[in-house]
């Protein structure tokens, strides 16, 4: 959601801000806009749409060493070049990520002063709130300004009579800042900081940064000097680049194996037998000690993680687990017992409805756990443990291997847990391990399978109608195949726990209709046997996913296409079944000739409740 990037330094501004912007495009926007200091004063340019056509909007001689840019992704407002970003208002120039709740109340007020806005926009009230607030002293501005703004924020502000020169401030939303040889950058994510540094900082929330050429220097809203803590990125530019690949969401898909290791090595101890170690992390096994209950709570396909983290502890663990969807987690009231462990789960970790749950649980002085692959990220930093998955930066909107990394971390907790507590032996765990630590192998076979993936995606892509089938971990598993297709493909999608059909969605299943069956499980192969029957007696077209080894249970042909998984394991099927189910989804879209990895309407991290 909304991208951030502010540069100051020795290069041309707008070409800066332009190329920042690009990176940022992923999190997923509908216009984009710019403000520079430049000769003539402060100069702002806007558009609806891509960056693209920002840039081909840019003056020639808008000469300048200092600007903002934002990418906006609509909450207040409808999408127009005047409710773009930067906004205006007297001497104050900015941009912003967030939602501020009292706009409403505050643009009554000002309207006292004789301000009016011309946009729909709470950043512009925003804007005119801190005009009428500046008397020449930027501190004293913010410092009233953040006594009256509720909601979450980070501002990239310039000020006219300031040169040269921009002010951050951030609540909630997120703000990263370098500095580099050639300028000082500050960015919404790490991704656009990239091209500078590896080394950046994490703006802590009601400090201030002062931004100019050669340095960032942050105070509190008092004037005193704060150091913060610098954090760096093992991956560059590369990373974050499609590498060849046509679309982000393939690179990453094929990335998976990589991304799972990365998740992995830093936590395997090897020995005379192979367990999970956690040392490095941080987490103490007392952690494990006193848990009685588990509660994950996360949005969107890392809550799709959380349901399949579920089944898996609940399974070897014998201890309540309950998965919650963050955003109803944290007005539910939630019932926590004082040996509850609340895990959140978040690839950009700053979705605000699953920090508002994490900072629920600790105001309630509940345990906290997070995994989480940006690092110094919110989520990241306030939760008592933290286990980074270290998949790498993921910038297709679709989530891949963040998920499946969410996965392997899920697993490695889960045998820690169970060793800790006894529940599994050390030589149960090392056999575990092992097959954990093979899983990167069977995602690259299944890799292997892409053509035939892609052959079958042409008969999914006229499809209005789609259904995903599954029990026990492959139901969670449809729930991620579902909303993978949907986000890519616009075709109306649902997981169904397959024993559920027939209490309403078998009326759905006619002739042709596609029906992704998952039957991956051996304890309720037969059960899922029966469901695939059911649906393909009333003519669904089945694409069955099954294990080589089960493949002989098989009586009938009752698929129209079939994948073979490896032998092995039930529990690690999951990931190789996913790379099916990315696949699938990821060719339907490229069929239907659509925006793979910026599908309309959604936001990469979203930022706001
Ligand atoms: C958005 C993204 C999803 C992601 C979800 C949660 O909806 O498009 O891919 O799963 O947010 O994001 P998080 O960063 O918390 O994992």
């Amino acid at each position: 959601m909304c991208g951030i990037i502010g540069f100051c330094g020795y290069l041309d501004a707008k070409e800066e801000l332009i190329e920042g912007l690009s990176e940022l495009e992923y999190r997923g926007y509908d216009s984009a806009g710019i403000a520079c200091f430049t000769k003539e004063g402060i100069r702002i340019v806007k558009a609806v749409g891509k960056v693209e056509g920002l840039r081909n909007k840019l003056p020639v001689n808008m000469e300048s060493g200092c600007g903002i840019g934002h990418t906006r992704w609509a909450t207040h407002g409808e999408v127009s070049e005047v409710n773009a970003h930067p906004h205006q208002c007297g001497r104050v120039t900015l941009i912003h990520n967030g939602i501020i709740e009292n706009y409403h109340e505050l643009e009554k007020e000002l309207e006292k002063t004789g301000r009016s806005p011309k946009s729909k926009t709470d950043t512009e009230i925003a804007a005119m709130l801190l005009d009428s607030l500046y008397t020449g002293d930027v501190l004293e501005a913010l410092r009233e300004a953040v006594k009256r703004l509720d909601g979450a924020y980070a501002f990239c502000i310039m000020f006219s009579d300031k040169p040269d020169e921009i002010y951050c401030i951030r609540k909630g939303s997120p703000l990263v800042c370098c500095v580099s040889q050639d300028g000082s950058v500050v960015a919404s994510d790490m991704v656009a900081l990239l091209r500078y540094s590896k080394e950046y900082f994490v703006l802590p929330e009601f400090m201030v940064a002062k931004v100019t050429k050669k340095t960032i220097l942050v105070t509190d809203l008092e004037g005193n000097l704060i150091t913060p803590n610098i954090l760096s990125v093992h991956w560059d530019m590369s990373a974050a680049k499609k590498n060849g690949f046509k679309h982000y969401m393939l690179k990453e898909i094929h990335e998976q194996p990589e991304a799972i290791a990365r998740t992995l090595a830093p936590r395997i101890k090897k020995d005379k037998y192979m367990l999970p170690d956690f040392s490095k992390d941080g987490i103490d096994d007392a952690v494990f000690a006193h848990t009685t209950r588990i509660i994950v709570a996360a949005c969107g396909t890392a809550m799709h993680a959380g349901m399949l983290g579920k089944i898996l502890m609940e399974r070897i663990l014998r201890i309540p687990v309950s998965v919650e969807i963050a955003s109803e987690f944290r007005y539910s009231d939630p019932i926590f017992t004082e040996d509850t462990l609340v895990i959140v789960v978040s690839q950009s970790g700053e979705t605000a409805d699953t920090l508002a749950a994490l900072r629920l649980a600790k105001e309630k002085g509940i345990k906290t756990l997070s995994i989480v692959n940006v690092k110094g990220s919110s989520i990241a930093r306030e939760s008592d443990y933290v286990l980074y998955t270290h998949a790498g930066p993921e910038i297709a909107v679709a989530s891949t291997k963040a998920y499946t990394a969410q996965l392997a971390a899920f697993y490695l907790l889960t045998f820690r847990f169970a060793y800790v507590t006894g529940r599994l032996n050390e030589k149960e765990v090392s056999d575990y391990m092992e097959e954990l630590s093979k899983t990167g192998m069977l995602m690259e076979q299944m890799l292997d399978q892409k053509d035939r993936v892609r052959e079958l995606s042409k008969r999914l892509t006229p499809a209005r109608d789609l259904f995903f089938i599954g029990r026990s971990l492959d139901y969670a598993l449809s729930c991620e195949g579902s909303i993978k297709l949907k986000e890519i493909t616009y075709i109306h999608s649902e997981a169904y726990a397959a024993g559920e059909l027939k209490h309403g969605t078998l009326s759905l299943i006619t002739g042709g209709v596609p029906v992704i069956a998952l039957a991956t499980q051996g304890d309720v192969f037969s059960k899922m046997i029966s469901n695939v029957k059911e649906v393909r007696a009333r003519g669904a077209m089945v694409i069955l996913l099954i294990k080589e080894d089960n493949q002989t249970l098989l009586e009938e042909e009752i698929f129209d296409e079939k994948f073979l998984l490896p032998a092995g394991n039930d529990l690690f099927a999951p990931f190789s079944a996913i790379v099916i189910l990315q696949l699938l989804a990821y060719y339907t879209s490229c069929y239907r000739g659509l925006d793979v990895d910026q599908p309309r309407n959604l936001a990469k991290s979203v930022t706001v409740e």
